[in-house]
This record gives structure tokens, sequence and C-alpha cells, in this order.
């Protein structure tokens, strides 16, 4: 194992949990920034290049974990392993951003979800190669499914 350091920081306009859209349908188009330490520049070469990036990053305001819990999206609980819950036995966060600029040491992004300053363990461009219709999503749809009837 390996002891996990920041290489970054979010700049976001979220402050607080409750500040984030939450439930089904909500849409992550907020913009933000991420800062990467001036130390781990040379690591953004080429990065421009890609429309979108997945973000690593750690739930550094969460306590503890669940393994089962009932997400806003659903009122039936759910495996922690089965969700994007915060409250995970390592609270790591996977995001997909879509990237807008580069400023040096500075990426303006869209598609946010985590709070302001929240600590980025490792960014790689995002290379999707299944098929939609291959994708199943589980209780998700079955919960989207519900809501509309
Ligand atoms: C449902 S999680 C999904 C996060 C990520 N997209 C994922 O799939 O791992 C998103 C929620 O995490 C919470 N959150 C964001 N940043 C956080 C932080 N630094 N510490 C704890 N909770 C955070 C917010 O309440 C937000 O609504």
């Amino acid at each position: 194992m390996f002891t996990p350091r920041p290489v970054g920081f979010v700049r976001s306009p979220y402050r607080e949990t409750a500040d984030v859209p939450k439930g089904l349908g909500a849409e992550h188009r907020a913009e933000g920034v991420i800062e990467i330490l001036p130390e781990f520049e040379l690591g953004l070469t080429d990065v421009e290049g890609f429309s979108h990036l997945l973000v690593l990053w750690v739930f550094d305001r969460a306590h503890g974990f669940e393994l089962l819990g009932t997400p806003p999206s659903d009122n039936r609980p759910h495996g922690v392993f089965a969700t994007r819950s915060p409250k995970r036995p390592n609270p790591i966060g996977l995001s997909v951003v879509e990237l807008l600029a580069r400023d040096r040491t500075r990426l303006h992004v869209r598609g946010i979800d985590m709070l302001d300053g929240t600590p980025v363990l490792d960014i790689k461009p995002y290379l999707s190669s299944i098929p939609g219709e291959t994708l199943r999503r589980g209780w998700l749809a079955e919960a989207e499914g519900r809501k509309k009837t």
C-alpha cells in the first residue's frame, strides 16, 4: 500500500454538502477549478487534448462508513459498493469532468460535485469504450422507473 497525498485541490462554488444537487435527475453543471500543486505541473503536459477527465479525490468531510445506506435517489437501501455514497470504507470519490481550459496548473472544468478545498489524488483522461446499449444501471434504473409511474 502507499500513503496517499494530494496532487491538488478543488476550487468549487459548493461550501456545504447541502449545496450540491442531489437525487434523481440531479445535474452537475457547476464550473470550478482543479488547482494542481506546482511540483506536479509537468504531469499535466498534453492534458489539454482531452475533452473529459476522471478525477479521483478524497471525501475529506465524510465521517465513518455505512455498508448499507439509502441514497438521495431512492427510498430503498443499497450496498455501499452499489452506490456513490461518501460514507465508504476508503473515502475516495471519482468524478468525470469536462475540461474547459488549462492555465498552467489550473484546470478549468465543468461538472464538479466536490466541495471547495477537496483534495485531489489523481487525474486521468476519460476514455469510454463501453457502448451505451451494453450498460446496465441496476437499482437506479428501477428507481427512475418508479418515479415516472
Ligand atoms: C454522491 S457523492 C458522488 C461523488 C463522486 N461523483 C463519486 O461518484 O464518487 C457526491 C456528494 O459528495 C459530497 N461531497 C462532495 N465533496 C465532499 C467532500 N470533500 N467531503 C465529503 N463529502 C463531499 C456532496 O454532498 C456531494 O453531493
